[in-house]
Protein backbone atom coordinates (compact mmCIF):
# COMPACT_ATOMS: atom_id res chain seq x y z
CA UNK A 1 0.00 0.00 0.00
CA UNK A 2 0.99 3.23 -0.78
CA UNK A 3 2.48 5.31 2.00
CA UNK A 4 2.47 9.19 3.70
CA UNK A 5 4.73 10.52 5.62
CA UNK A 6 3.70 12.34 8.64
CA UNK A 7 5.60 15.89 10.00
CA UNK A 8 7.90 13.86 12.65
CA UNK A 9 9.13 11.68 9.46
CA UNK A 10 7.06 8.66 10.41
CA UNK A 11 5.16 6.89 7.46
CA UNK A 12 1.59 5.57 7.61
CA UNK A 13 -0.56 3.86 4.73
CA UNK A 14 -2.23 6.57 2.51
CA UNK A 15 -4.49 5.81 -0.65
CA UNK A 16 -4.31 8.02 -4.07
CA UNK A 17 -7.08 10.80 -3.74
CA UNK A 18 -10.49 9.41 -5.42
CA UNK A 19 -10.35 10.23 -9.04
CA UNK A 20 -13.78 12.67 -9.05
CA UNK A 21 -11.31 14.59 -6.16
CA UNK A 22 -8.61 14.86 -8.60
CA UNK A 23 -9.49 18.03 -10.10
CA UNK A 24 -10.20 19.55 -7.03
CA UNK A 25 -6.82 18.13 -5.89
CA UNK A 26 -5.06 20.19 -8.82
CA UNK A 27 -6.94 23.07 -8.18
CA UNK A 28 -5.89 23.39 -4.81
CA UNK A 29 -2.30 22.47 -4.80
CA UNK A 30 -1.91 25.14 -8.12
CA UNK A 31 -3.69 27.92 -8.55
CA UNK A 32 -5.54 28.53 -5.64
CA UNK A 33 -3.09 27.65 -3.05
CA UNK A 34 -1.02 30.38 -4.74
CA UNK A 35 -3.99 33.04 -4.73
CA UNK A 36 -4.41 32.01 -0.96
CA UNK A 37 -0.89 32.76 -0.27
CA UNK A 38 -1.31 36.02 -1.77
CA UNK A 39 -4.47 36.53 0.08
CA UNK A 40 -3.62 34.69 3.39
CA UNK A 41 -3.84 37.24 5.99
CA UNK A 42 -6.86 38.51 5.11
CA UNK A 43 -8.86 34.71 4.49
CA UNK A 44 -6.96 33.74 8.05
CA UNK A 45 -8.22 36.83 10.07
CA UNK A 46 -11.94 36.82 8.48
CA UNK A 47 -12.34 33.16 9.06
CA UNK A 48 -10.80 33.35 12.53
CA UNK A 49 -13.73 34.91 13.70
CA UNK A 50 -15.80 31.79 12.59
CA UNK A 51 -13.36 29.66 13.55
CA UNK A 52 -13.11 30.49 17.57
CA UNK A 53 -16.66 30.57 17.60
CA UNK A 54 -16.72 26.88 16.78
CA UNK A 55 -14.01 26.21 19.26
CA UNK A 56 -16.02 28.07 21.83
CA UNK A 57 -19.42 26.17 21.35
CA UNK A 58 -17.83 22.73 20.85
CA UNK A 59 -14.28 22.91 22.53
CA UNK A 60 -11.85 19.64 22.43
CA UNK A 61 -10.46 18.96 25.70
CA UNK A 62 -7.41 18.37 26.97
CA UNK A 63 -5.37 15.47 26.09
CA UNK A 64 -7.49 15.08 23.21
CA UNK A 65 -6.48 13.80 19.81
CA UNK A 66 -7.77 15.89 17.29
CA UNK A 67 -8.04 15.98 13.32
CA UNK A 68 -8.32 19.12 11.54
CA UNK A 69 -9.82 18.47 8.23
CA UNK A 70 -8.50 20.69 4.94
CA UNK A 71 -6.15 22.25 7.19
CA UNK A 72 -4.81 25.01 4.80
CA UNK A 73 -1.90 26.54 6.43
CA UNK A 74 -2.23 24.56 9.59
CA UNK A 75 -3.00 27.59 11.61
CA UNK A 76 -6.43 25.67 13.33
CA UNK A 77 -4.60 22.65 14.13
CA UNK A 78 -2.05 24.94 15.94
CA UNK A 79 -4.49 26.55 17.41
CA UNK A 80 -5.57 23.01 18.74
CA UNK A 81 -2.69 21.77 19.69
CA UNK A 82 -2.48 24.75 22.14
CA UNK A 83 -6.00 23.62 23.72
CA UNK A 84 -5.51 20.21 24.07
CA UNK A 85 -2.41 20.56 25.94
CA UNK A 86 1.07 18.58 25.36
CA UNK A 87 -0.08 15.45 26.34
CA UNK A 88 -2.76 15.67 23.22
CA UNK A 89 -1.72 15.50 19.65
CA UNK A 90 -3.35 17.73 16.69
CA UNK A 91 -3.01 16.38 12.97
CA UNK A 92 -3.80 18.16 10.16
CA UNK A 93 -4.73 17.20 7.02
CA UNK A 94 -4.71 18.37 3.45
CA UNK A 95 -5.30 16.93 0.04
CA UNK A 96 -2.89 19.62 -1.32
CA UNK A 97 0.93 19.18 -0.64
CA UNK A 98 2.04 22.56 -1.06
CA UNK A 99 -0.35 23.58 1.82
CA UNK A 100 0.69 20.42 4.10
CA UNK A 101 4.60 20.92 3.75
CA UNK A 102 3.54 25.02 4.67
CA UNK A 103 2.10 23.65 7.76
CA UNK A 104 5.00 21.97 9.05
CA UNK A 105 7.41 24.29 8.21
CA UNK A 106 5.53 27.16 10.14
CA UNK A 107 4.89 25.00 13.07
CA UNK A 108 8.04 23.81 12.74
CA UNK A 109 9.09 27.77 13.36
CA UNK A 110 6.65 27.66 16.44
CA UNK A 111 8.36 24.97 18.21
CA UNK A 112 5.04 23.40 18.48
CA UNK A 113 5.54 20.09 18.98
CA UNK A 114 2.10 18.09 19.77
CA UNK A 115 1.04 18.48 15.88
CA UNK A 116 1.39 16.30 12.69
CA UNK A 117 0.63 17.05 8.87
CA UNK A 118 -0.06 14.52 6.38
CA UNK A 119 -1.16 14.99 2.84
CA UNK A 120 -4.30 13.24 1.58
CA UNK A 121 -7.86 13.14 0.33
CA UNK A 122 -10.27 12.91 3.66
CA UNK A 123 -12.69 11.30 1.37
CA UNK A 124 -10.71 8.21 0.89
CA UNK A 125 -7.27 8.09 2.88
CA UNK A 126 -6.82 5.89 6.01
CA UNK A 127 -7.05 8.39 8.54
CA UNK A 128 -4.22 7.77 11.15
CA UNK A 129 -5.63 6.25 14.02
CA UNK A 130 -8.35 7.53 16.81
CA UNK A 131 -9.36 10.67 17.22
CA UNK A 132 -11.66 11.99 19.82
CA UNK A 133 -12.22 15.14 18.08
CA UNK A 134 -12.64 16.27 14.05
CA UNK A 135 -12.44 20.05 13.56
CA UNK A 136 -12.60 21.57 10.42
CA UNK A 137 -12.79 25.33 9.24
CA UNK A 138 -14.26 25.45 5.59
CA UNK A 139 -12.17 22.10 4.80
CA UNK A 140 -15.22 19.79 4.12
CA UNK A 141 -17.20 20.99 1.75
CA UNK A 142 -14.99 20.39 -1.53
CA UNK A 143 -15.70 16.93 -1.71
CA UNK A 144 -17.08 14.96 -4.53
CA UNK A 145 -18.87 12.29 -2.31
CA UNK A 146 -19.76 14.29 1.03
CA UNK A 147 -21.05 10.75 2.19
CA UNK A 148 -18.12 8.93 1.59
CA UNK A 149 -16.02 11.76 3.35
CA UNK A 150 -17.74 11.51 6.47
CA UNK A 151 -18.33 8.21 7.10
CA UNK A 152 -14.74 7.89 6.82
CA UNK A 153 -14.46 10.96 9.20
CA UNK A 154 -16.99 9.06 11.80
CA UNK A 155 -14.72 5.64 11.22
CA UNK A 156 -12.34 7.41 12.69
CA UNK A 157 -13.36 8.93 15.56
CA UNK A 158 -13.48 6.64 18.62
CA UNK A 159 -17.33 5.98 20.10
CA UNK A 160 -19.03 9.40 21.26
CA UNK A 161 -16.23 11.35 19.59
CA UNK A 162 -17.53 14.95 17.88
CA UNK A 163 -17.20 16.51 14.48
CA UNK A 164 -16.91 20.43 14.42
CA UNK A 165 -17.23 21.96 11.55
CA UNK A 166 -17.62 25.33 9.97
CA UNK A 167 -19.34 25.82 6.61
CA UNK A 168 -20.52 28.45 4.76
CA UNK A 169 -24.67 29.41 5.21
CA UNK A 170 -26.46 30.52 1.96
CA UNK A 171 -25.15 32.89 -0.36
CA UNK A 172 -28.05 35.20 0.40
CA UNK A 173 -26.61 36.24 3.87
CA UNK A 174 -23.27 36.61 2.85
CA UNK A 175 -24.23 39.47 0.43
CA UNK A 176 -20.75 39.94 -1.02
CA UNK A 177 -20.66 37.16 -2.49
CA UNK A 178 -24.09 36.62 -3.51
CA UNK A 179 -23.82 40.02 -5.06
CA UNK A 180 -20.72 39.79 -6.68
CA UNK A 181 -21.72 36.81 -8.40
CA UNK A 182 -24.88 38.20 -9.84
CA UNK A 183 -22.49 41.19 -11.37
CA UNK A 184 -20.41 38.34 -13.28
CA UNK A 185 -23.57 35.98 -14.09
CA UNK A 186 -24.56 38.68 -16.22
CA UNK A 187 -21.88 37.88 -18.85
CA UNK A 188 -20.23 34.68 -18.05
CA UNK A 189 -21.87 31.41 -16.97
CA UNK A 190 -20.38 28.16 -16.28
CA UNK A 191 -18.49 26.88 -19.51
CA UNK A 192 -18.91 23.11 -20.30
CA UNK A 193 -15.59 22.25 -20.91
CA UNK A 194 -12.27 24.79 -19.52
CA UNK A 195 -8.77 24.54 -18.70
CA UNK A 196 -8.94 25.52 -15.71
CA UNK A 197 -9.36 22.87 -12.97
CA UNK A 198 -12.55 23.72 -10.40
CA UNK A 199 -12.63 23.01 -6.94
CA UNK A 200 -15.33 20.30 -6.84
CA UNK A 201 -19.01 21.46 -5.36
CA UNK A 202 -17.59 24.57 -4.12
CA UNK A 203 -17.48 26.40 -0.58
CA UNK A 204 -21.27 26.68 -0.56
CA UNK A 205 -22.52 22.91 -1.29
CA UNK A 206 -22.81 22.49 2.64
CA UNK A 207 -25.23 25.60 2.77
CA UNK A 208 -28.31 23.59 3.63
CA UNK A 209 -28.78 22.44 6.84
CA UNK A 210 -31.39 19.80 5.86
CA UNK A 211 -28.85 17.69 3.51
CA UNK A 212 -26.06 17.95 5.30
CA UNK A 213 -28.04 16.61 8.24
CA UNK A 214 -28.91 14.46 6.00
CA UNK A 215 -25.73 13.04 4.96
CA UNK A 216 -24.32 12.97 8.74
CA UNK A 217 -27.20 10.13 9.65
CA UNK A 218 -26.20 8.54 6.26
CA UNK A 219 -22.37 8.90 7.55
CA UNK A 220 -23.90 7.42 10.49
CA UNK A 221 -23.34 10.32 12.91
CA UNK A 222 -25.95 11.40 15.61
CA UNK A 223 -27.51 14.07 16.94
CA UNK A 224 -26.16 16.71 14.57
CA UNK A 225 -26.75 20.43 15.25
CA UNK A 226 -26.68 23.03 13.29
CA UNK A 227 -25.71 26.70 14.84
CA UNK A 228 -25.95 29.88 12.79
CA UNK A 229 -23.18 32.28 13.55
CA UNK A 230 -23.41 35.99 11.75
CA UNK A 231 -19.94 37.59 12.36
CA UNK A 232 -18.81 40.15 10.06
CA UNK A 233 -16.07 39.28 7.48
CA UNK A 234 -13.08 41.44 5.87
CA UNK A 235 -12.64 41.77 2.60
CA UNK A 236 -9.67 44.48 2.25
CA UNK A 237 -7.82 46.94 4.05
CA UNK A 238 -9.51 49.41 1.11
CA UNK A 239 -11.90 49.01 -1.55
CA UNK A 240 -8.73 48.19 -4.46
CA UNK A 241 -7.43 45.48 -2.15
CA UNK A 242 -11.25 43.84 -1.83
CA UNK A 243 -12.05 44.06 -5.47
CA UNK A 244 -8.38 41.87 -6.44
CA UNK A 245 -9.83 39.60 -3.61
CA UNK A 246 -13.33 39.05 -5.16
CA UNK A 247 -11.37 38.75 -8.03
CA UNK A 248 -9.29 36.18 -6.93
CA UNK A 249 -11.24 34.06 -4.49
CA UNK A 250 -14.81 33.10 -4.15
CA UNK A 251 -18.04 31.97 -6.45
CA UNK A 252 -17.65 35.11 -8.39
CA UNK A 253 -13.69 34.64 -8.72
CA UNK A 254 -14.05 31.30 -9.96
CA UNK A 255 -16.54 31.85 -12.69
CA UNK A 256 -13.79 34.19 -13.89
CA UNK A 257 -11.14 32.04 -13.73
CA UNK A 258 -12.82 28.80 -15.39
CA UNK A 259 -13.72 31.65 -18.69
CA UNK A 260 -10.12 31.91 -19.03
CA UNK A 261 -9.86 34.70 -21.93
CA UNK A 262 -13.20 35.24 -22.10
CA UNK A 263 -13.26 36.79 -18.93
CA UNK A 264 -10.13 38.93 -19.28
CA UNK A 265 -11.82 40.78 -22.44
CA UNK A 266 -14.64 42.20 -20.16
CA UNK A 267 -12.25 42.38 -16.98
CA UNK A 268 -12.51 46.10 -16.42
CA UNK A 269 -16.39 45.99 -16.38
CA UNK A 270 -16.12 43.71 -14.36
CA UNK A 271 -13.76 44.68 -11.89
CA UNK A 272 -15.81 48.31 -11.74
CA UNK A 273 -19.62 46.72 -11.30
CA UNK A 274 -17.61 44.61 -8.14
CA UNK A 275 -16.06 47.72 -7.13
CA UNK A 276 -19.63 49.50 -7.04
CA UNK A 277 -21.30 46.56 -5.11
CA UNK A 278 -17.94 46.04 -2.62
CA UNK A 279 -18.31 49.89 -1.87
CA UNK A 280 -21.60 49.55 -0.06
CA UNK A 281 -19.05 47.58 2.63
CA UNK A 282 -16.24 49.87 3.02
CA UNK A 283 -15.62 51.62 5.87
CA UNK A 284 -13.23 54.92 7.02
CA UNK A 285 -10.35 51.53 7.68
CA UNK A 286 -11.52 48.60 6.52
CA UNK A 287 -13.76 46.88 3.61
CA UNK A 288 -16.23 44.73 6.22
CA UNK A 289 -19.59 42.55 4.88
CA UNK A 290 -22.16 40.90 7.24
CA UNK A 291 -21.25 37.02 6.73
CA UNK A 292 -23.28 34.09 8.06
CA UNK A 293 -22.29 30.23 8.74
CA UNK A 294 -23.29 27.25 10.14
CA UNK A 295 -20.95 25.49 13.17
CA UNK A 296 -21.78 22.41 12.67
CA UNK A 297 -21.45 19.75 15.48
CA UNK A 298 -22.15 15.62 15.62
CA UNK A 299 -21.63 12.44 17.23
CA UNK A 300 -20.15 9.25 16.55
CA UNK A 301 -22.15 6.66 17.94
CA UNK A 302 -21.31 5.89 21.38
C1 LIG B 1 -11.19 27.03 2.11
S1 LIG B 1 -9.73 26.15 2.45
C2 LIG B 1 -9.72 26.18 4.23
C3 LIG B 1 -8.34 26.00 4.80
C4 LIG B 1 -8.25 26.11 6.32
N1 LIG B 1 -9.06 25.13 6.99
C5 LIG B 1 -8.60 27.50 6.80
O1 LIG B 1 -9.64 27.69 7.46
O2 LIG B 1 -7.81 28.45 6.54
C6 LIG B 1 -10.17 24.46 2.08
C7 LIG B 1 -9.07 23.46 2.30
O3 LIG B 1 -9.59 22.12 2.13
C8 LIG B 1 -8.63 21.35 1.45
N2 LIG B 1 -9.30 20.21 0.79
C9 LIG B 1 -10.12 20.24 -0.28
N3 LIG B 1 -10.52 18.99 -0.61
C10 LIG B 1 -9.96 18.15 0.29
C11 LIG B 1 -9.98 16.72 0.47
N4 LIG B 1 -10.66 15.92 -0.37
N5 LIG B 1 -9.27 16.19 1.51
C12 LIG B 1 -8.55 17.00 2.33
N6 LIG B 1 -8.48 18.35 2.19
C13 LIG B 1 -9.18 18.92 1.20
C14 LIG B 1 -8.00 22.35 0.45
O4 LIG B 1 -6.78 21.92 -0.05
C15 LIG B 1 -7.92 23.61 1.32
O5 LIG B 1 -6.70 23.69 2.01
Amino acid sequence: MEKATLGNGETVPATAVAPENEEATEAWSGVLFDRFVEFRELIVDSLQLHGDAAIELHPPRTGDRVLDIGCGFGDTTQQLAALIGPEGEAVGVDVADPFVRASIEEANEAGVENVDFLTGDVQVMELPGTFDYAFSRMGVMFFANPVQALRNIRGALRPGGRLVAVVWRRKLDNPWVHRAEQVVEKYLEEPDESDEPTCGPGPFSMQNADTVSEQLQIAGFEQATFTRCDLPLKLGNDLDHAVRFNMALGPAAEIIRVNGADADEIRPQLEAEIREVLSDYAGPDRVSAPASTWIISATAPG
